[in-house]
């Protein structure tokens, strides 16, 4: 296929009628959107457009057999105004992952990064710069071809969307530990960002936010015993000043964020170790005064600081301080808007 990009663009912006001070992820899109289609065993026709409605044939595959995966990252605006995003190579990476794990065909890993920079270029006016905001971006796959029965579809569209975003979570967040739904096992499909997996973690986070928690902390689905992930997050823990993150154990999303966190400690000096984590090692730890900081990491939400974990069964209060935790946000804040070094190489400029 040719990756050359084909671009209409729109007569007029919408961005005057929205205030990007005051936004929230997920209300608002941007003008444009950018559309590659896969037929015939290749991806054609990649283009950027005004945002529109897309006939869908009512047996599209997706709404039947849920062939649907996604990605979420930010762009941010450098201190010159010059568009960036945070390691597109990684997304397109973790979206061809899930692409193979739901039978779907392959990305050109260097076409989804020219086709972030593009559609980021000619929606540089929708960035917010309010501290925390970003745009976010949504790059999505589905299966649209029309049939009804069992097996790949033969004929996929790849879309990025935008949408403006303020900051996630400001305050601290209640976790509710998870035992009795779970939302992913070993062979399953827990590791790809399969647009199933997040239905199936609906209804469970509406219970937990009825309890009066923010968000669900998964438990593993054998025993109930140890921690996975939060919501739209991974999570760690620092306990006698060192930090714990859960292994990539078979059921976990590889969250970006989480591998920069990781880097940006063990940088900054801290041992990190990923390995299994029982949740009763946490309450132990809680009991005995050496869990010093917990918190979520993930894209839509940055850093999220936690300041309880609990179910029906316990209550387990977090210090309220985190200094360390903060310490990270702001860096990684910092080098998202090139306030402070990029060393590690993760901004790239979309121009
Ligand atoms: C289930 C789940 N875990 C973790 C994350 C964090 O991943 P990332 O840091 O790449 O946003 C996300 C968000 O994408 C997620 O949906």
């Amino acid at each position: 296929m040719t990756s050359e990009i084909k671009i209409s663009k729109v007569k007029e912006s919408k961005v005057t009628q929205v205030d990007l001070d005051n936004v929230t992820m997920g209300f608002n899109f941007t003008d444009h959107m950018f559309v590659c289609d896969y037929t015939n065993g290749e991806w054609q026709n990649p283009r950027i457009e005004a945002l529109n409605l897309i006939p869908t044939h009512p047996a599209a595959m997706a709404l039947h057999y849920g062939q649907a995966i996604f990605e979420g990252m930010k762009a941010t605006k450098g201190q010159d105004g010059t568009p960036l995003l945070f390691r597109p190579d990684q997304n397109a990476k973790r979206l061809n992952f899930s692409a193979d794990r739901m039978g779907m065909p392959q990305f050109p890993e260097d076409l989804f990064v020219e086709a972030l920079k593009q559609f980021t270029a000619i929606e540089k006016d929708w960035i917010p710069t309010k501290e925390g905001s970003a745009l976010y971006l949504r790059p999505f796959m589905y299966a649209d071809e029309p049939f009804i029965g069992m097996r790949a579809a033969t004929s996929y569209k790849f879309i990025i969307l935008g949408s403006p975003a303020g900051p996630f979570f400001s305050k601290k967040i209640k976790l509710f530990a998870e035992n009795k739904y779970v939302r992913a096992v070993n062979g399953g499909t827990g590791e790809a960002k399969a647009a199933g997996n997040y239905a199936a973690a609906i209804r469970p986070t509406e219970y937990a936010k009825a309890k009066g928690y923010d968000q669900v902390l998964w438990l593993d689905a054998q025993d109930f015993e140890y921690i996975q992930e939060v919501g739209t997050m991974n999570i760690f823990f620092k306990i006698e000043g060192k930090f714990i993150t859960p292994d990539l154990s078979g059921s976990i999303l590889a969250g970006i964020t989480r591998m920069s966190v990781i880097d940006l400690l063990r940088d900054k000096g801290f041992e990190v170790t990923e390995r299994p984590i029982k949740l009763t090692e946490i309450k132990e730890a809680s009991a005995n005064g050496t869990l010093e900081e917990a918190f979520g990491v993930g894209t839509a939400v940055g850093i999220a600081m936690i300041e309880e974990i609990g179910n029906d069964d316990f209550t387990l209060k977090l210090p309220a301080e985190n200094p360390v935790s903060n310490m990270v946000n702001d860096t990684l804040n910092a080098i998202k808007v090139q306030k402070a070094e990029d060393k590690f190489g993760w901004i790239v400029e979309a121009k």
